[in-house]
């Protein structure tokens, strides 16, 4: 049974001592949650001290970022060894701000992606289309290409989540409409289907990203095909957070 998943991608946002103080009450205010996975993706100045908060929660963390290589010369950057070391579970993978503001090409998520998978750890995976694709019609073929190029030689995708992310609904408070999100969600299932097998797609935890709140939590979980959610806006306010938790919460327990 997968379970649905709430994960916070704060950005660069918060210091370690604000982002550990934050922590600290999401973690208190949501004791009582048994069946969603809540995932934390601080900046890597806070993955040390958010794990050691965390460790006797169900709470995870995950980092934003990281490269293919164990080591080197590569300033900058931080290697998926590192993160496991750490504790960290899940990593963040080609979010729609690494591809457009740092020019990540669907080569690179791929590499990042093979090595987060060779190392035990989870990519949560996101894709998406922008606004131009939608209106050139572009957006089933756009998705299938950043999911046969991401997963390039991925083998084993039972550690993997996607995040459906449309780009235009990424910090804008334009949420996609329930239609869209369902259409993309089982044209990303169909690709699994296709490309997998009929059981990995089935399992698939797959997220929907994009101004979600607390106030459209309810009816975007309803949605066909939505486990979850990876949350930016939304997920640096210890009120809003908490509620959205709760919602998909009550929303599985029926
Ligand atoms: P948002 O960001 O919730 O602020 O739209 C989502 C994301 O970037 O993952």
């Amino acid at each position: 049974m997968k379970s649905p998943i709430v994960a916070g991608n704060w950005k660069m946002n918060m210091t370690h001592l604000e982002g550990q103080e934050f922590i600290k009450q999401v973690d208190n205010l949501t004791l009582d949650i048994a069946t969603v996975k809540v995932i934390f993706c601080p900046p890597f100045s806070t993955l040390f001290h958010s794990i050691e908060i965390l460790k006797n929660s169900d709470a995870s963390v995950g980092s934003q970022n990281c490269h293919w290589e164990k080591e080197g010369a590569f300033t900058g950057e931080i290697s998926v060894r590192m993160l496991d070391e750490l504790g960290v579970q899940y990593v963040i993978i080609g979010h729609s701000e690494r591809r457009h503001i740092f020019n990540e090409s669907d080569e690179w998520i791929n590499k990042k992606i093979l090595a987060v998978v060779e190392s035990g750890l989870k990519p949560i995976f996101c894709i998406g289309e922008t606004l131009q694709n939608r209106e050139n019609g572009l957006t089933e073929i756009v998705l299938s290409k950043q999911l046969e190029r991401g997963l390039a030689g991925v083998i084993d995708l039972s550690g993997l989540v996607i995040a459906y992310e449309p780009v235009w609904a990424i910090g804008t408070g334009k949420v996609a409409t329930g239609s869209q999100i369902e259409d993309a969600h089982t044209s990303i299932k169909n690709w699994l289907k296709i490309n997998y097998s009929g059981d990995i797609s089935d399992q698939m935890t797959i997220l929907y990203g994009g101004s979600v709140n607390s106030k459209n939590t309810k009816e975007l979980i309803e949605l066909k095909g939505v486990d979850g959610f990876l949350i930016g806006g939304a997920s640096l306010q210890i009120e809003n957070f908490n509620e959205i938790i709760h919602l998909v919460e009550q929303f599985y327990r029926g």
